[in-house]
């Protein structure tokens, strides 16, 4: 089965836009290997939009631009699946892609061919120009049976930013992660309000069919094509939490040559990870605090009966939260507590049986592992 767990990777589009090109498609795999990227579970390595010529060629094929592309996509393939990594492409359900490059539309088959071909392991299927006439739903059913019938196992991205409600159609259209909200940007706006829309789809989400929050901008700094803003540390370490516990693909967006120590740790936070890709992909439950909508908690049931306990405070002020092990499904009268161990500080907690209550500043989080244990 493909997407078992969350796909984890890498994709050009928010540091490098139209700007992508074959150098940094190589160098992004090799820094993969390098910084120890691929053995925390990244894989795919994914080019975005704009690689193709405005043409397609006598027999109707996709062309790599030959400037940016020179290698051709056979061989850049080659090469990541030398290092043992996944190769990913884009192509869209419209007659433009969103770059107002030739897509997919009317020529599906004839691109699956040509992707597997090519050696692709993952497609992400955007929505921009598709004919009002065709029903999205139709659409994807469209690019999936291409895929299933071209001889080659490929990963299917929808990525039409939740329009026409893919939870109801993405599983049974075969699409493997599905994009449930907008194009996310390098700031806290961005990231808080791709959280609180997408929120209540995350229960759709299970082994083989993903809710896609979007690529991360963790490490980003504010530069890159979508690096409007810029963030905190602690804002990259809550973004990163947020996707882990909603059970989000975990697809790196900034430019991995640069990134900073401390970003690299979020990125690699094995426990973090772990809880993202647990085999049993069961989505959070959420409890809201009374007072603000931006303060809440998030449990995860893990696989073992462990559990993963997510603290938030997404406001703007230093705000104390709350959380009731009551609405956990733990009465203090069970004789039981939880065994809390924090991840990012590295701390154990001891043993709680009645309630959580912790000071957070502004935009943090804190992410426990529990396990039940007797009092
Ligand atoms: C859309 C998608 C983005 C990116 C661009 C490329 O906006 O949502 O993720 O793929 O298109 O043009």
């Amino acid at each position: 089965m493909l997407a078992k767990k969350p796909p984890m990777g890498w994709n050009s589009w928010n540091t490098f836009g139209p700007k992508v090109n074959e150098q940094v498609v190589r160098e992004a795999a090799d820094k993969i290997i390098e910084l120890g990227l691929k053995e925390c579970g990244y894989e795919y390595v994914i080019i975005d939009d704009v690689w193709m010529l405005p043409e397609r060629d006598e027999n109707h094929r996709l062309v790599p631009n030959p400037e940016t592309f020179p290698s051709g996509m056979k061989e850049l393939a080659d090469y990541v699946h030398s290092k043992g990594l996944k190769f990913g492409i884009y192509s869209c359900a419209g007659i433009l892609t969103c770059a107002q490059l030739p897509s997919s539309f009317q020529f599906e088959f004839i691109d699956a061919q040509t992707f597997a071909e090519w050696g692709v392991d993952y497609l992400k299927y955007d929505f921009c120009y598709k004919p009002h006439s065709f029903s999205a739903h139709m659409l994807y059913n469209r690019i999936s049976l291409a895929l299933r019938s071209c001889g080659r196992e490929i990963l299917l991205n929808s990525c039409n930013w939740g329009v026409e409600d893919p939870e109801t159609w993405a599983r049974n259209t075969g699409i493997h992660i599905w994009r449930s909200t907008g194009d996310i940007e390098d700031n806290w706006n961005s990231i808080k309000d791709i959280f609180h829309k997408q929120y209540e789809k995350s229960c759709f989400g299970a082994p083989g069919c993903f809710n896609d929050m979007d690529m991360l901008v963790v490490g980003m700094n504010g530069e890159g094509h979508v690096g409007l803003g810029g963030c905190s540390t602690t804002e990259y370490k809550t973004h990163f939490s947020l996707w882990a516990m909603q059970c989000s693909p975990l697809i790196i967006g900034a430019d991995i040559s640069k990134l900073s120590d401390e970003h690299l740790a979020i990125l690699k936070n094995k426990e973090i990870i772990a809880i993202n890709q647990d085999e049993d992909a069961r989505p959070p439950q959420m409890i809201a605090d009374w007072t603000n909508k931006d303060k809440f908690t998030l449990v995860r049931m893990l696989s073992n009966n462990e559990y993963a306990i997510g603290i938030f405070n997404l406001s703007d002020d230093e705000s104390t939260v709350v959380t009731s092990l009551f609405d956990v499904g733990l009465p203090f009268d069970s004789g039981l507590a939880f065994e809390l161990h924090e991840v990012w500080e590295n701390k154990e907690y001891g043993k709680v049986c009645d309630y959580l209550k912790f000071t957070l500043p502004a935009h943090d989080c804190k992410i426990f592992k529990a396990k039940v244990v007797k009092q």
